[in-house]
């Protein structure tokens, strides 16, 4: 019996990872090989490449043939770079009152939004907070999501930030997904702290919340909500240094609603992405380019929020990397679909089907750090791959509406 697993007659779509994020015209950096096989062992792709190749090459006594795919299109797993997936609570009666007309941030100031989400984690149990979790974490894996992201930041006090990360690294134990953590106690000012949103930075995030979460090693990313009304660039500046600091990676959500400046701030430390960016100026977003600070584009919150698209075509053009994520959440974007972020990315922000590929695929995994086993079909990484029902990418904008996603492989192994 043959140790490694050989998989083959694939018709394979894969970005070429050249060390950095694909920027300019290098995000449409795809590979297509018609007629591809892959050789894996122990979860990680040992040859990929033309099947003449690869079978030329290997002994049929090393080999066991796991798969026949008759020519189907194949891709890498999504990469999902930015969700709030663990809640306990959905906000649906918010979503009524946002078609209604009353604007998103106006909730969040009359003590809703993010804030009632709040009250929903405290009155949670760890189990019920990790079961409504574990429900969406499976279903982005149905519809192709790989690799997540998940933020804390529905608790707002350590005790809450602490139970959610517990929960979130538990989805990432009990679910075929791998799950990035991270700490966004800075997503909203906490009512006690009303007014008070500096002594809430400097007193609670930097000095007892992230030495805690640092101590007990549960999220490698934070995250601040830099908004109106939430947190400013000042603020935003000073948490996100501390993190630094202290050894956390950084990212930040920018620009969402209001041109705050906030993707000038991720330029000025060079955060690894900055995400939302619907209102980011052209000279912030091109200081990002220049800095290598990736554009986390979210087009699920701008049609949620009926708000125009963040200008992802021209940021292509202008040299800024571009990852695209779900926003997954309760509140402005309840979608945990990378196919229809795929499909928005191409009809609604202009991207190509290549660039839209590299988007939700290798950019995703820098994004998150993890474009050194994720993010591609190439040798080294880990086999986490899509089965699509078409010829080509395309069809995950073509037949809108339709997953188009047949099955899915986590290290090799079939999990949806
Ligand atoms: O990315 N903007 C801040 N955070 C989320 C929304 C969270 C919520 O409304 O619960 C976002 O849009
Ligand atoms: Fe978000």
């Amino acid at each position: 019996m043959g140790t490694k697993k050989l998989y083959r007659n694939m018709r394979l779509f894969t970005p070429v990872d050249g060390g950095r994020p694909l920027a300019g015209k290098e995000q449409a950096n795809v590979k297509e090989i018609k007629k591809a096989a892959m050789l894996v062992a122990g979860g990680i792709i040992e040859k990929i490449g033309e099947e003449d190749e690869i079978l030329k090459n290997v002994c049929p006594c090393e080999v066991a043939l796991e798969k026949d795919f008759g020519g189907a299109c194949v891709v890498p797993g999504f990469v999902d770079p930015h969700t709030h997936m663990c809640f306990a609570k959905r906000r649906e009666d918010e979503f009524g009152m946002r078609l209604a007309g009353l604007p998103y941030l106006e909730i969040l100031a009359r003590g809703g939004g993010i804030l009632s989400s709040v009250n929903a984690v405290k009155a949670a149990t760890e189990d019920q907070l990790f079961e409504t979790t574990k429900k969406l974490a499976l279903s982005a894996l149905a519809k192709g999501t790989t690799t997540v992201e998940i933020k804390s930041g529905y608790g707002l006090e350590l005790g809450l930030e602490l139970k959610m990360l517990e929960v979130i690294g538990r989805v990432g134990r009990e679910t075929p997904l791998d799950v990035v953590p991270t700490f966004m106690g800075a997503h909203a000012v906490p009512q006690e702290y009303k007014g008070r949103a500096d002594e809430f930075v400097d007193e609670v995030l930097v000095k007892q919340m992230l030495p805690k979460v640092k101590e007990q090693g549960i999220a490698e990313f934070c995250d601040v909500f830099c908004e109106e009304g939430v947190f400013s660039v000042e603020q935003s500046r000073r948490l996100l240094k501390a993190a630094k600091e202290m050894g956390f990676d950084t990212k930040i959500h920018a620009d969402e609603v209001n041109d705050l400046g906030g993707a000038g701030l991720a330029a000025e430390l060079a955060t690894r992405s900055a995400e939302h960016l619907l209102a980011a100026s052209e000279e912030n977003l091109r200081a990002m380019g220049k800095a290598g600070s990736i554009a986390v584009l979210l087009p699920a919150t701008a049609y949620s929020l009926k708000k125009p698209y963040a200008r992802g075509r021209d940021m292509v053009d202008w040299g800024v990397p571009v990852a695209m994520a779900t926003d997954c959440n309760p509140g402005s974007c309840f979608c945990e679909s990378m196919p229809f972020i795929f499909g928005l990315g191409v009809m609604c922000m202009d991207l190509s089907v290549e660039e839209a590929l590299t988007a939700t695929t290798l950019n995703a995994a820098y994004a998150l750090n993890r474009a050194k086993k994720l993010g591609s079909l190439e040798a080294g990484k880990q086999a986490d791959f899509l089965v699509l029902d078409g010829e080509t990418p395309t069809a995950l904008a073509y037949h809108a509406g339709a997953t188009s996603i047949e099955e899915v492989y986590k290290l090799g192994e079939r999990v949806a």
